[in-house]
């Protein structure tokens, strides 16, 4: 055995120690997890399965929120700060991992019509995204979703998008995917454009829970984005509100303009 993955699980059995009421849930998440693992050749493809058999289950649940009522206040968390830091109407959003629209749907109505882009690797989500389109009336803005396989944006155009969004998803991501993502979103973003994306921060050791939760230090994510020619900034007002995890906004060097 590895000695990366005995200390997983020595953190995992004090973990089981101090939320007893936590285990039996785990231990179902374990089987799935290892079953659709095995069957799966890579992270993107194993999760994609995850999110089919989570959508399934609840779409509101499978993007992590417990209720309707919480999925429609992360929305707005998420939409709010963005308008806070200079969102206009005129804007192009491209929203990586855009699940089933928690804050697509708030994007898409302010946003001028066909300026929203949503991506996402799971096709299930993306049919509940549809519906959630359908619910809030929002056809006439033709918002854009499209599954993808990976995050090389190959058949974006060049700085197109002033603002590129992901919640949610880095904290579900293995380096190897944000590292692809940093390679190539500098391409799609236009010269003043940001791009915000949250992540699970951890103090202690960086570690990754069924594969399904990845926990890193900051420092990982800003000097991986520093690597690939980009500007990473922790965003230390986000820290004031209720998510749990942190946001880091990525922009071009000499940019100018947005907050
Ligand atoms: C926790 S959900 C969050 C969804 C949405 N951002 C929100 O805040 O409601 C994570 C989403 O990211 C998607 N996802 C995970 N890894 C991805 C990747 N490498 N590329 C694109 N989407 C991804 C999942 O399918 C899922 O819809």
């Amino acid at each position: 055995m590895h000695n990366k993955d005995r200390s997983n699980l020595v953190r995992q059995a004090v973990y089981a120690i101090q939320h007893p009421g936590r285990v039996p849930r785990h231990v179902r998440r374990l089987a799935r997890d290892t079953w659709l693992r095995l069957r799966s050749p890579d992270h993107t493809s194993y999760y994609r399965a995850v999110m089919r058999s989570d959508t399934a289950r609840s779409p509101y649940s499978a993007v992590g929120s417990k209720s309707r009522e919480r999925w429609i206040k992360m929305g707005r968390t998420q939409f709010d700060y963005l308008l806070k830091h200079g969102l206009r109407p005129e804007h192009r959003v491209l929203e990586i991992g855009c699940g089933n629209l928690r804050a697509g749907r708030l994007l898409i109505d302010y946003l001028d019509t066909g300026h929203y882009f949503g991506i996402d690797i799971s096709p299930d989500i993306l049919i509940a995204a549809q519906n959630t389109i359908v619910d809030y009336g929002l056809r006439e803005k033709l918002p854009n979703l499209t599954p993808v396989r990976d995050l090389k944006f190959a058949f974006l155009p060049d700085r197109h998008f002033d603002v590129v969004h992901a919640h949610s998803v880095f904290s579900h991501s293995p380096l190897h995917v944000i590292e692809e993502c940093f390679t190539h979103v500098g391409r799609v973003l236009a010269p003043d454009g940001w791009f915000d994306f949250t992540f699970d921060r951890t103090e202690g050791k960086e570690h990754q829970v069924l594969r399904e939760d990845f926990y890193y230090h900051t420092e990982t994510l800003v000097d991986l984005a520093g690597r690939h020619g980009l500007v990473a900034t922790f965003m230390e007002d986000w820290e004031r509100l209720p998510p749990k995890q942190s946001k880091i906004r990525v922009t071009l060097p000499g940019r100018n303009g947005h907050a």
